[in-house]
């Protein structure tokens, strides 16, 4: 592993049997991320399966038709948003394609999609501990698999926060090159109170953990370009993130003394 700027560490990993395999076990990455640190993964998935998850997405998405109605968190569906978060309160500008029932979807785009979901998945569950599996669970906390296009031309997610648990670690995995693919854009982090950008830090293939109750946000893509949805150039990157959509609402206030619950937090 390698300390690459404040806060900032980069860890190798093998992909071995569809399974990401750090270079440290499971239980110290964990730890390096409650500490806390935006720690990233170089899970070694290759191209070419990034590559048909994008494709897969992307061909999926022309012959489904935009979703116009409130999520109802049981189907998949694809969105253009440009508006105000509700839940975290944050304004945002991004076209997500989100398969709550990953399962259910014709067998070419599963098999591109948990191509790269299962090893996001069994890693996760390596990290915290679980067991989880796909498939919606009304009433308890299941995962959202979700692959986001951030197009050219100024979109972007404004800073935020989630409740620490159940998800107790974020994970973005970059599905393209920075440098090559997109010019600018990123995750950034508040950890105590010093900023930490990831722009130009993760390349193809590398996942960010990080702890899922820092303030974070994503930083634009360039203005200088001619924005367009229908251009699928820019950044793209598959997040599973795992919550029941129907329980508590997250209290709309950044949480106060995280420090404190990095003791508390259930690894
Ligand atoms: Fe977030």
């Amino acid at each position: 592993m390698q300390q690459v700027a404040d806060y900032l560490i980069k860890v190798k990993a093998e992909f071995k049997d569809g399974q990401i395999v750090p270079e440290i076990p499971a239980e110290e990455v964990m730890r390096l991320v409650n500490e806390p640190n935006i720690v990233i993964v170089q899970t070694g998935i290759p191209a070419d399966m990034l590559q048909s998850m994008v494709g897969a997405t992307r061909a999926w998405a022309e012959k489904t038709p935009l979703a116009e109605a409130p999520d109802t968190f049981d189907n998949n569906q694809h969105k253009q948003r440009l508006h105000i978060a509700k839940i975290q309160k944050a304004p945002q500008l991004f076209h997500d394609h989100t398969f709550d029932a990953i399962l259910d979807l014709d067998a070419e785009t599963r098999e591109a999609l948990l191509a790269v979901f299962h090893p996001i998945r069994k890693f996760w569950n390596a990290l915290t501990g679980n067991n989880e599996e796909f498939g919606i669970r009304k009433g308890q906390p299941y995962f959202h698999p979700q692959v986001t296009h951030y197009p050219m031309g100024g979109s972007f997610f404004g800073r935020h926060w989630h409740p620490l648990t159940p998800q107790k670690v974020g994970t973005i995995l970059a599905l393209n090159q920075y440098g090559k693919d997109y010019h600018s854009g990123g995750t950034g982090y508040v950890i105590n109170d010093q900023i930490v950008e990831t722009e130009g830090h993760q390349n193809m293939g590398d996942m960010v953990l990080f702890r899922y109750d820092l303030p974070h946000w994503v930083s634009p893509s360039s203005f200088a370009d001619r924005f367009s949805w229908d251009d699928p150039r820019g950044r793209w990157v598959a997040i599973l993130p795992f919550y029941d959509p129907w329980g508590k609402p997250a209290e709309d206030k950044e949480p106060q003394g995280w420090k404190e619950q990095i003791k508390q937090a259930v690894v």
